[in-house]
């Protein structure tokens, strides 16, 4: 396994790796690695011969009062957890080497980016894309490997891919939970241990709303119970939604393959999850 931080050196190492005709898989990542990382490692060892991993905590996809400053890193941690899963290729990069010239292009991917999480982070979507496109065009892996849980972000990766007609296949891994149910996420550090505690309930309220949807006529009414559950438990509730899985426009009725998402503040940790019905 080897580290890099620069593109010239990455880009050489995966010309050797394609001389070889291996097939080149992206795993994405902002670091501070847990299973749910490490499991879409496996996927796309699964699904490519050799394995790059970037570990990169994006400043445009951070809004200016959030928390890139205080995101947690441990890239020594993050390399030896890496090793064992005999990951090809790390990829850590400084700001620097990404954005020498600061940031003037962006892309954004219309209508997906402002729903849900874009309502409250208006800009997060278009640093999401743009580090992702740029993560493609520096790699240009032949797949590349994101979690469901972000189940908006990997929507619109993927409409990215067919808009701009890129060349890869993105495969999408499952959510790795906790087992308590919450979903794996390296913002769960900043629960303290109480918030820990309620940080659970996201998971049961979305539970609950598969197991009870059909009790209620529109989805309106299947949301209110599984929102005050999640009131009642501490949670501070960001947005609780059922869309449509493909345009994530608001749902009248809860049927198959509806998906609920929702974010929920703990104290100021803002967590997301979503289930598909
Ligand atoms: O999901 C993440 O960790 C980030 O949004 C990603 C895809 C690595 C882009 O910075």
């Amino acid at each position: 396994m080897q580290t890099v931080t620069r593109i010239q050196t990455l880009q050489r190492r995966l010309q050797n790796a394609r001389d070889q005709d291996r097939r080149i898989g992206l795993v994405p990542t902002m670091g501070f690695l847990h299973e749910g990382h490490l499991s879409l490692v496996r996927l796309a060892r699964r699904h490519s011969d050799c394995v790059v991993v970037s570990i990169f905590v994006n400043p445009a996809q951070f809004g200016h009062n959030e928390d890139l400053t205080r995101y947690p890193r441990d890239l020594k941690r993050d390399c030896s957890l890496l090793r064992k899963e005999h990951v090809d290729l790390i990829f850590s990069p400084g700001v620097q080497e990404i954005y020498p010239d600061g940031l003037r292009t962006f892309v954004e991917v219309a209508g997906l980016s402002k729903l849900l999480c874009g309502v409250s982070r208006p800009d997060h979507f278009r640093g999401v894309a743009t580090i992702v496109l740029k993560l493609f065009n520096i790699v240009e892996p032949d797949i590349a490997v994101f979690g469901q849980k972000d189940y908006q972000q990997l929507l619109i990766i993927r409409r990215m891919v067919r808009d701009l007609n890129l060349k890869l296949r993105i495969i999408a891994g499952k959510t790795v939970r906790e087992p308590d149910g919450l979903a794996m996420s390296s913002r769960n550090m900043y629960l303290n241990a109480r918030q820990r505690k309620q940080a659970a309930v996201i998971y049961r309220s979305l539970k609950w709303i598969k197991k009870n949807h059909r009790d209620f006529r529109t989805a309106a009414r299947a949301l209110a119970p599984a929102r005050n559950m999640i009131i009642r438990a501490g949670g501070r509730v960001d947005y609780l939604e059922a869309v449509n899985p493909d345009t994530l426009m608001p749902a009248r009725k809860i049927k198959r393959r509806t998906c609920v998402l929702a974010a929920v503040y703990f104290g100021k940790t803002r967590l997301i999850d979503n289930i598909t019905i």
